[in-house]
C-alpha cells in the first residue's frame, strides 16, 4: 500500500509558521509527519516494553473502557485515560454530561502512566506549535472578525480534556475477511489527533509494520494511504471539531485501522486526542451551513452522519461530545 511522504523537519516545524507542507498535507486529508522530534524515540522505547501488558489488564481494573467492537472477531483493548483533568462545576453538570466528566483511572501496569506522560510532554509541545500553523493558515484564508475566531493555540493550551488512548488489537480468526478493517472509517471528534509509530507483534515478538497494517487514510483525491512512522516521528491529523471551527478550511480526516489476517499478529498504538475544554462553543468565525456536505459521503465513513447532523452553531463542546460518543457506541460497540 502507498505510504505518506510528506514530512517536516522538527527545526522547520518550530520556525516556519504556517509551514506550506503542513497546510498542503492537512488540507488534502493526509496526516502530517514531524520528523526527528527530540525525546520521542527513547520514551517510545520505554512504552514499547510496557504496552503489551495492557492486553492482560481486566476491564474493571481501570476507569474507562469502550468495550469490544461490534461484529468483530478480534480482541480490542482500549485504555482511555485523561492526561488532563476536568472537574465538573456541579453535580448537575456531572450527571448531565457523563461522557465528559467520566472518572478515569490508570490501569495498574507498572510504569505505564509515567511512560505515557513522558511521551505526552513532548507531544503537547508539538501540539501547541501545530495549533499555531493552523491558526496562521485559517486566519489568512478566512480573514475572520478577530472577536469571532477561537484561537486553536489558546484552546490547546487551556484544554482540560486531552486523552491519551492506548489501543491493543489482537489477530482475527482465520475465517475473517482479511480486507475488513479492525476499526472502520470514521472522523475523530476532537480538534486534532497525534500518534507515534505503532508497535506490531508476531507471537509476542516485535516486528516491523506489515504492509497495509495500522492507520489508513482516505485522502481528498480518494486514494488510500498507510501511515508509516519512524521511531522519532509524530503524526498529526484533524478531527471534526477543528473542521467546524475552521469552516472546513482544515477538513477532518477519514481514517480506519487495518490488521492483516495473519495468525499471531497484534498491534498496539498510542494516540493523543486534543479536545477543547467542555464550555467552548463550537461555532466557526464565518457563516458555515454546509457542514454535512463538506465531509463527502464517499469517504467510507460509517455511519456518515455521526456527529455532523447533531451539530448546531453555538453548541457547547460538552453537548456535542455527548451526542457523538452515544452515536459511536451505537455503531461500533456492543453498548
Ligand atoms: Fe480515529
Amino acid at each position: 500500500m502507498k505510504t505518506f511522504t510528506n514530512r517536516v523537519p522538527y527545526k522547520e516545524f518550530l520556525s516556519i509558521v504556517p509551514h506550506p507542507v503542513i497546510i498542503e498535507s492537512l488540507t488534502n486529508k493526509y496526516p502530517v509527519v514531524i520528523e526527528k522530534v527530540e525525546g520521542i524515540a527513547k520514551s517510545r522505547h520505554t512504552l514499547g516494553k510496557i504496552i503489551p501488558k495492557l492486553q492482560h489488564v481486566q476491564m474493571k481494573e481501570y476507569g474507562y473502557h469502550t468495550g469490544l467492537l461490534k461484529n468483530e472477531n478480534l480482541v480490542h483493548t482500549h485504555v482511555n485515560p485523561l492526561v488532563d483533568q476536568v472537574t465538573a462545576p456541579s453535580k448537575h453538570e456531572e450527571e448531565k454530561y457523563p461522557e465528559t466528566y467520566r472518572k478515569h483511572a490508570w490501569p495498574q501496569v507498572e510504569g505505564y502512566q509515567e511512560a505515557v506522560r513522558d511521551i505526552f510532554g513532548v507531544i503537547q509541545q508539538c501540539a501547541h506549535v501545530m495549533a499555531g500553523h493552523l491558526d496562521g493558515h485559517v486566519i489568512k484564508t478566512l480573514k475572520p472578525d478577530a472577536s469571532k475566531y477561537q484561537s486553536l493555540v489558546q484552546m490547546t493550551k487551556e484544554s482540560q480534556m486531552t486523552t491519551a488512548r492506548s489501543f491493543y488489537y489482537r489477530e482475527r480468526r482465520a475465517s475473517e475477511d482479511g480486507n475488513k478493517p479492525s476499526f472502520n472509517f470514521h472522523y475523530d471528534r476532537m480538534n486534532m489527533s497525534a500518534c507515534i509509530k505503532d508497535f506490531f507483534y508476531l507471537n509476542g515478538q516485535e516486528i516491523e509494520q506489515p504492509d497495509g497494517a495500522g492507520l489508513i487514510f482516505n485522502t481528498k483525491n480518494k486514494e488510500r494511504y498507510q501511515l508509516r512512522l519512524k521511531e522519532d516521528e509524530v503524526g498529526f491529523h484533524i478531527g471534526m471539531t477543528y473542521h467546524i471551527l475552521s469552516a472546513g478550511i482544515i477538513p477532518a480526516h477519514a481514517h480506519a485501522v487495518y490488521l492483516p489476517n495473519t495468525e499471531g499478529l497484534s498491534r498496539a498504538s498510542q494516540a493523543f486526542f486534543f479536545s477543547p475544554s467542555p464550555h467552548i462553543e463550537i461555532t466557526p468565525p464565518v457563516q458555515f451551513d454546509n457542514i454535512a456536505s463538506s465531509l463527502p459521503e464517499d469517504e467510507g465513513v460509517v455511519p456518515k452522519h455521526i456527529g455532523l447532523t447533531n451539530w448546531q452553531p453555538g453548541m457547547k463542546y460538552t453537548d456535542w461530545n455527548e451526542a457523538i460518543v452515544r452515536g459511536f457506541k451505537k455503531v461500533f460497540f456492543n453498548e
